[in-house]
């Protein structure tokens, strides 16, 4: 499917599994800011994906320049609070939260406001050493509003988290790095290279395996330890009602490359 403000691709697989979805944002004169538009694109995107069985995981990436400079501010300025409201503006960004397959955010440049909010939601962030992490949107007389103040606090801790959303400043990929943002960070050059990459690895997985995985993880940020703990046991056991799961151990034992059938 053709977008107006994101490019789709699909890469590698074969035998229908183990294909990447690859959505590129491209609104360059806009350093990619997120407008109605992209937010449209990217839900029309991975529902297609999403149905897409020869999907494993998927990749959201920006340009060189910018991953996402952040909401578009000139699509805000004149919103009232009932527009805001009734809109329940940006509330649609769940979609991408929500996604069941792996994600990868693959962030260059700035990832400012929406941007960083926007990485956040994927699963893995691979940073390019030139990315530019920051919640602005004090400067702009608001607060973050694609979950910023939550997320980033449960990423990087309340000290940095109160320090960036205070005072708008942006953070290099290295501090991100240190305080727990970013998965990994690679020479700029190799970013789409690192990202396809492990995104591949991941498709290589049984994929109910592995959205089972992602489903275990997101459980600590919702509830006790204990629950949690709860939550890993019952899937764990689960996993043995499943053909992947006696493929991945019988492969093990007999030396080979486990051939999952997603079953
Ligand atoms: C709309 C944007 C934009 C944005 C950049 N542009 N960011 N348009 N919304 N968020 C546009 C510029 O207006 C400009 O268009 C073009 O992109 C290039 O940007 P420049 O500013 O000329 O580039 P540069 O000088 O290199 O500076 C890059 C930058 C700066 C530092 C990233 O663009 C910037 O500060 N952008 C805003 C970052 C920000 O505040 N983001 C948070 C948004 S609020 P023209 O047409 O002039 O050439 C948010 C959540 C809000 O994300 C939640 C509350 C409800």
């Amino acid at each position: 499917t053709e977008f107006e403000t994101i490019l789709l691709e699909r890469k590698g697989g074969s035998e229908g599994k183990g294909g990447v979805g690859w959505i590129t944002l491209n609104r360059p004169k806009a350093l990619n800011a997120l407008n109605a538009q992209v937010l449209d694109d990217v839900i029309a995107a991975l529902d297609e994906l999403d149905r897409d069985d020869s999907i494993g995981a998927v990749v959201i990436t920006g340009s060189d320049k910018a991953f996402a400079a952040g909401a578009d501010i000139k699509e805000m300025a004149p919103k009232s609070y009932m527009d805001m409201f009734l809109a329940d503006y940006f509330a649609r960004w769940d979609r991408l939260g929500n996604f069941r397959k792996p994600t990868i955010a693959a962030v260059s440049g700035y990832a400012l406001g929406g941007g960083c909010e926007l990485a956040m939601l994927c699963d893995i962030l691979i940073a390019a050493d030139t990315a530019k992490f920051g919640q602005p949107e004090i400067k702009l007389g608001v607060i973050p509003g694609i979950g910023g103040s939550q997320r980033l606090t449960r990423a990087i801790g309340k000290a940095k988290a109160m320090d960036l959303i205070l005072t708008g400043r942006n953070m290099g990929a290295e501090e991100a790095e240190r305080a727990g943002l970013v998965s990994r960070i690679v020479p700029a050059d190799q970013l789409l290279d690192t990202a396809l990459e492990t995104a591949t690895t991941i498709a290589s997985m049984s994929l109910p395996v592995a959205m089972i995985a992602k489903e275990a993880v997101n459980r600590s940020f919702e509830t006790t330890l204990g629950e949690g703990l709860l939550f890993e046991r019952r899937v764990f056991h689960s996993l043995f009602a499943t053909d992947d799961q006696k493929e991945g151990m019988a492969a093990f034992v007999e030396k080979r490359t486990p051939n999952f059938t997603n079953s």
